[in-house]
């Protein structure tokens, strides 16, 4: 039988290696994943995680999961299904869930590409869902933003209630789908990037350090005065996510005409909770100022990259990308002034039910 942790280490990479921060995020919600699966009986068990990347910030989350459900109903089949996009790395996702096989018999890991935006399996069929991190991007294109690079960080009244409606509208069919697939009994626990009631979120933790959303939006209007960017493609660069409230999360299940209350889902539990910039932390121990620059910046990049990319339109013809220049200063501002520079996250966690 394999080393748990020797698994972790030698089958992640590339997102795990870049998300220190959303392992952490994930790990915080076990206990109420640990509550989620708690008395489920059935003999066959289906537990699907939505939006899983690479597997590998959750392996030791599923790994509590399942070890609760082979004692408490070690008669059980138990089946995890790893959730995401065609595009994904799908290769390392169904490597890494498949890891709890050399733990347990009578357990199997199943693929499932495609978006949660669609019913992904049967109906009636899951007796837990999960999803981390990964239900903030909009299902379709916001282009009202013109004057900053994130909505929320912008002072765009109007933006902001276009990226609003969209964003419930989006949350909306989502459950909408979760929904249909759980049993009766069954529970869905999310954990997503969201602003609390003082407007933190990822990149804004009330002015402790720098807004990340500003310092980016900064640069990208620079290249745009240094003539390395159009004012289209400045207007272009948006990053379309949007982080939603409590009462956003929350109101399809208060919504008692919303399609998924119709469809039985209800509230459980919600709660706000935050983790500290684990780049930053482990910078104030080994004073590695170059590790911690990167290790930043680099996860900044992760999720933002693509939306500057797709705001240019034409990379060939240039000498140098302008997108690699973006991220090449956002790195020199951390090194220049360390202590104003954090990365902290603001997740919501909702448990549900189908009744
Ligand atoms: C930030 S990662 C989170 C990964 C992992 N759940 C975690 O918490 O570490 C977000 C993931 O959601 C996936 N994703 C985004 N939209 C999706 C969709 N509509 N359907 C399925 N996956 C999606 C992305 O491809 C990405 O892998």
């Amino acid at each position: 039988m394999f080393s748990l942790y020797l698994m972790v280490i030698s089958m992640t990479k590339g997102y795990s290696e870049q998300t220190a921060g959303a392992k952490l995020c994930i790990d915080l919600a076990t206990d109420w994943g640990l509550d989620c699966i708690t008395g489920i009986n059935s003999k066959n068990i289906l537990m699907m995680d939505f939006g899983a990347a690479d597997g590998g910030t959750a392996i030791e989350f599923w790994s509590k999961l399942i070890k609760k459900v082979k004692i408490s109903n070690p008669e059980a089949y138990v089946s995890l299904i790893g959730n995401d996009l065609f595009s994904n790395d799908n290769k390392t996702l169904i490597n890494n869930i498949s890891v709890h096989s050399n733990s347990y018999q009578n357990y199997s890991s199943f693929l499932c590409g495609g978006s949660f935006y669609d019913q992904l399996v049967p109906s009636e069929f899951l007796d837990f869902g999960f999803s981390a991190t990964a239900m903030h991007w909009l299902n379709k294109k916001v282009d009202s933003l013109h004057n900053h690079t994130h909505v929320l960080a912008s002072d765009n009244k109007e933006a902001f209630e276009d990226f609003q409606k969209q964003a419930l509208l989006d949350w909306n069919q989502i459950l909408f789908m979760r929904s249909k697939e759980l049993k009766v009994g069954g529970k869905l626990l999310t954990v997503n990037l969201s602003r609390d009631s003082h407007n933190r979120y990822l990149g804004n933790n009330g002015g402790k350090t720098l807004n990340v959303h500003d310092q980016i939006h900064n640069i990208w209007h620079e290249l745009l005065e240094e003539g390395l960017i159009t004012s289209e493609e400045y207007k272009k660069g948006t990053i379309q996510n949007f982080y939603k409230s409590p009462e956003e999360f929350l109101s399809p299940l208060n919504n008692k005409n919303s399609e998924s209350y119709k469809n039985g889902l209800r509230l459980i539990e919600e709660r706000t909770v935050y983790v500290d910039c684990p780049y930053k932390k482990e910078w104030e121990k080994n004073n590695n100022l170059d590790e911690f620059a990167s290790g930043l910046m680099e996860t900044i990049r992760s999720w933002s990259r693509h939306s500057f990319i797709a705001a240019l339109s034409d990379i060939s013809s240039r000498k140098e990308n302008p997108v690699d220049i973006l991220f090449e200063r956002l790195k020199k501002r951390i090194k220049s002034d360390p202590n104003n520079w954090s990365l902290d996250y603001v997740e919501h966690h909702l448990m549900m039910e189908k009744v």
